[in-house]
């Protein structure tokens, strides 16, 4: 019964989260391109930077942009921070029902580094916590007022904790624990600087008092980091569907470059919408950036390190690998603790079976090491060579 609860629970909430995601990200990218868009004219009232004609669902809108503040508060005014809680909260539980009760099978490897639940689970949100933690010191120090200096650290910074994280977890707790790093990095950005430092401005206005500039500054510094950190933190969030991206030799690679083209494609639409061109060269770099990711995706599991094939084996070998390796989870009646029925309907207990199966076990368990998660069953190196070897010999029924 707990099993069915923590089931539906989870789809619940990564119901939520999707949702509550989108409605973020496009509240999020509707106010960048707006504000890029603005256009400063004579006529417009004090204060105001500029302002924008839009048309949408049968209406025409006049949008205008007050930099610090308009002289009079107005009466009723709608803030855009639920979008972004409600996000994280719901993420922050699947990761709790996710990858910390199920850290044995999701979060944890074994032959990368030997934890506990509760360790793996300790490190995932202890390292959670300090690594935004050292952004904001990052943002705060004297680093922070150098745009581009700040942009090259916070990169590298990244991508280090990246290749930490796939030294300490499975792959694919790896992924999940970056991209839920960036996206608390991104929420605590709007819970701690953007929402606080805006109601300090409004404060200050009913006060009668004149709203310090600065405080608009920094909130649009952090809203120009999530802009940038919007692509990749959604890629992360997908890619535990493409093994070949997360259980393969180079994945901390693959995110250093996926770090790279997400905020260099932001930048080309930044770049239109505010009437400055279009940079066509920002899709050179990002298709050489996929093309390198999908070659580098093809390096094969990080365990396997000869690509030298044994001869082809007879089918009754692959049989007893498949057998003794993944049929205790993927059987109509599974045997491992925690496992209910055969994940995602996959059955692997029978020759039938396996032939049926035997492209998704190339992508899950040879060209990758997604499964057994964990490599739990402790599938060797030598086991995934004889499946390719069955694989490349196309695949012999005796
Ligand atoms: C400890 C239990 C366990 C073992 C052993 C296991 N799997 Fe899985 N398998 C899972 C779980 C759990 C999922 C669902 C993963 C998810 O939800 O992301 C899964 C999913 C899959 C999928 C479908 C993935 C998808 O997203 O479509 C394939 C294919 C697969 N396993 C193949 C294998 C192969 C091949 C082996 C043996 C080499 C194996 N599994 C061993 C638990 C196991």
């Amino acid at each position: 019964m707990e099993l069915v609860l923590t089931e539906w629970l989870s789809a619940i909430l990564r119901w939520l989260h999707v949702i509550a995601g989108i409605a973020w990200i496009g509240s999020s990218f509707y106010f960048i391109h707006l504000d890029l868009s603005l256009k400063a004219r004579p006529g417009l009232p004090a204060g105001v930077k500029g302002d924008e004609w839009q048309v949408h669902g049968g209406g025409f809108y006049h949008m205008m942009k007050y930099l610090v503040a308009p002289a009079q508060m107005p009466d009723s005014l709608t803030w855009f921070k639920w979008e972004a809680y409600t996000t994280w909260l719901s993420g922050f539980s699947l990761l709790v029902v996710v990858y910390y009760l199920g850290a044995d099978i999701f979060l944890i490897d074994k032959s990368v580094l030997d934890l506990t639940a509760a360790q793996a689970a300790g490190i995932a949100f202890g390292s959670l916590v300090t690594s935004w933690l050292v952004y904001e010191a990052l943002c705060r120090s004297p680093l922070g007022r150098h745009e581009v200096a700040l942009a090259l650290v916070g990169y590298v910074y990244l991508v280090a904790l990246t290749y930490g994280f796939t030294h300490v977890f499975s792959g694919l707790g790896a992924f999940t624990q970056i991209g839920a790093l960036i996206g608390t990095i991104m929420v605590a950005n709007v819970f701690v600087i953007i929402i606080p430092y805006q109601k300090k401005t409004v404060e200050a206005m009913i006060a009668g008092k004149v709203p310090d500039a600065k405080w608009g500054a920094l909130g649009k510094q952090r809203s120009v980091h999530n802009n940038y950190l919007t692509l990749p933190v959604v890629f992360l969030m997908l890619s535990n569907h493409y093994p070949l991206l997360f259980a393969t030799r180079y994945n901390w690679l693959i995110v250093a470059i996926v770090l790279l083209i997400g905020p260099v494609i932001r930048h080309f639409f930044n770049s239109r919408h505010e009437h400055k061109g279009s940079p066509w060269w920002t899709w050179a770099v990002a298709a050489a950036g996929m093309a390198a990711i999908a070659w580098l995706s093809a390096a094969g599991p990080a365990a396997v390190t000869t690509g030298a094939l044994p001869p082809p084996p007879k089918f009754k070998l692959v049989s007893d690998i498949v057998s003794s390796r993944c049929s205790m989870c993927h059987a109509a009646e599974p045997v491992w603790e925690g496992i209910p029925t055969a994940p995602k309907g996959i059955l692997l207990d029978t020759d039938e079976q396996i032939r049926v199966h035997a492209r998704l076990i190339e992508i899950f368990a040879v060209r990758s090491q997604a499964m057994p998660p964990g490599n739990i069953t402790e599938m060797t190196p030598q086991e995934r060579l004889v499946l390719a070897s069955w694989i490349a010999a196309g695949k012999p029924a005796k």
